[in-house]
């Protein structure tokens, strides 16, 4: 799998030590709030674990399904289902995602939670690719800025595949292509 990769644009100890850091920015913003962290399936599942591992302030989880990609390119529409979501009133959500890109996928959603009376809703995103945005989303805690590129790895995929990689990196762009 790795042979597959350009290069690898973060190891797994560079990405273990920022969620760390991102962690005791939220163990200081949340404390005495229960915060309740929303995952979102399936790319952000690597990362809620690390996150919450390091979150030391009583919390809950919850997971929520979006998606919006097929191969390398949004589809535009994005299906998000949140009937397995406990009730969010009053409760300070936390989105954690794997990546914000248009920030399409993630304003759906925060569409939906907000209206379901929460008493904050910030996101939490492993990467974020600012020149790509469609929208005026932004990320309160943001792993890491990268430029526009195809990554996988560390809970992002291509077609279902590289999850599993405990880094992150850019695909050889001849395995989309083919
Ligand atoms: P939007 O555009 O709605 O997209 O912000 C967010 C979702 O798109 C996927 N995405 C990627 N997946 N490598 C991936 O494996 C990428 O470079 C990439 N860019 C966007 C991802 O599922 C994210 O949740
Ligand atoms: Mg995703």
């Amino acid at each position: 799998m790795l042979q597959d990769l350009l290069m690898i644009t973060h190891t797994e100890e560079q990405i273990t030590a920022r969620v760390r850091e991102l962690a005791a920015e939220i163990n200081r913003d949340y404390e005495g709030k229960n915060p309740l962290f929303i995952g979102v399936l399936k790319g952000a599942y690597i990362f809620m674990a690390e996150l919450c591992k390091n979150v030391t302030i009583p919390c809950e989880m919850a997971f929520i399904s979006a998606s919006s990609y097929k191969g390398t390119q949004t589809t535009g529409t994005v299906s998000a289902n949140t009937d397995k979501l406990p009730d969010l009133t009053g409760r300070h959500v936390v989105l954690v995602e794997d990546i914000l890109d248009t920030g399409l996928t993630l304003s759906h959603i925060c569409k939906v939670l907000s209206s379901c009376g929460t008493a904050s809703l910030e996101i939490c995103s492993l990467m974020d690719k600012p020149s790509r945005r469609k929208t005026e989303l932004t990320g309160k805690y943001v792993g890491f800025e990268i430029p526009d590129a195809f990554i996988v790895g560390y809970g992002l995929d291509y077609n279902e595949k590289y999850r599993n990689l405990p880094c992150v990196g850019i695909l050889k762009p001849e395995i989309y292509e083919k």
